[in-house]
């Protein structure tokens, strides 16, 4: 690839415009650098991922192969969304993978966040490995690397997470096609490949996903109380003009019960605990001010539509004292 770093007179993408002479310049790098050769991609549905699929599909074709892992701690609806718009809309070549059972059964029991974290990583690492020596004839692999990812490593906050990862016996040359460009340039760039807006401007949301938003040994009627939550959560804030104007919203089930009452007899159920934050770099955070009334909305239709709930709570702490997620 011509560029390996941003060069300093580069314009920052904020047109369509802008954007298209990108497109136009880089699919060509892409067909250059590939020629014939095949492609393979993990492609999580977030907004890095999707756009590097969308920009090989354009450039490619079929010589791409997207790997999309279903680690089952998606939020509700993501698998479908990545297998609707990626095989159905764009005809991309798309394995799809459930490895559910085989993420939840490593994670039973397990109540520290970090070896929750490292088993996730550690599986994804090599549910996708597995899928990439079925296929015959790969030289590269595509990555979602952005800019702020390289200059992180660079400086050493985090270990450049997209880089890598894979067995030894694994050597694929890198096809890193937004490296030079800020997580507002993907999403311009995004949007004119159409990308569905939802996809887009979504949300940051971490690798491990649900799974430490259920906080301790993950089960799977706690993780399909936190799913469900999450689902009311997200369509309640986008009737209410909320999306794509709060930074971070979510839910946590948190590993307590607690007693209440429903027609008439004892529960003893969960609480659902709603976080919702605003930041510019997720190093601080403030807490949204969700109205009252949409409050009163969430906690009537999550404890009536969510099973096993019985209290919602709002979480009122910024970061600090508190991170945004629960561990
Ligand atoms: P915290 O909880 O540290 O989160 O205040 C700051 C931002 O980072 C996200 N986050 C993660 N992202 N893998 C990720 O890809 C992770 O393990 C992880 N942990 C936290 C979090 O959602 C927030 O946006």
């Amino acid at each position: 690839m011509a560029n390996d770093r941003r060069p300093d007179d580069f314009v920052r993408i904020t047109t369509p415009e802008l954007a298209d002479t990108f497109l136009e310049e880089q699919i060509g790098e892409l067909r250059a650098q590939i020629g014939d050769k095949k492609v393979l991609l993990a492609l999580s549905g977030g907004v890095d991922s999707s756009v590097v699929a969308a920009m090989l599909i354009k450039a490619v074709g079929d010589q791409l192969t997207c790997v999309h892992v279903n680690h089952g701690l998606l939020r509700k609806g993501e698998p479908e969304q990545v297998i609707e718009v990626f095989r159905n809309q764009m005809k991309a070549n798309l394995v799809y993978v459930d490895a559910t059972d085989r993420f939840l059964d490593k994670l039973a029991g397990v109540t520290d966040p970090e070896t929750k974290r490292k088993i996730i990583g550690g599986e994804f690492i090599e549910v996708f490995a597995e899928e990439a020596r079925k296929l015959d004839g790969i030289e590269f692999l595509a990555q979602g690397t952005i800019w702020p990812d390289i200059l992180e490593s660079e400086k050493g906050i985090k270990a450049h997470h997209n880089a890598g990862g894979l067995p030894e016996d694994m050597k694929f040359e890198l096809v890193e096609p937004v490296k030079i460009l800020f997580k507002d340039e993907v999403r311009i760039v995004g949007e004119r490949l159409g990308l569905p807006a939802n996809m887009v401007y979504r949300q940051p949301f971490p690798g491990p996903g649900l799974g430490v938003r259920c906080p301790g040994a993950i089960t799977r009627d706690r993780l399909e109380a936190v799913r469900e939550a999450d689902a009311i959560l997200r369509e309640e804030f986008a009737k209410n003009g909320l999306e794509g104007k709060v930074w971070q919203y979510f839910t946590v089930v948190p590993d307590f019960k607690s007693t209440g009452i429903r027609d008439g007899k004892r529960t003893f159920e969960w609480p659902v605990i709603i976080r919702a934050v605003n930041t510019t770099d997720a190093m601080t955070a403030e807490v949204e001010d969700i109205p009252f009334e949409l409050m009163k909305t969430l906690v009537k239709r999550i404890t009536t539509e969510v099973k096993g709930v019985n209290r919602v709570l709002y979480d009122f702490t910024p970061k600090p004292s508190a991170t945004i997620e629960y561990e």
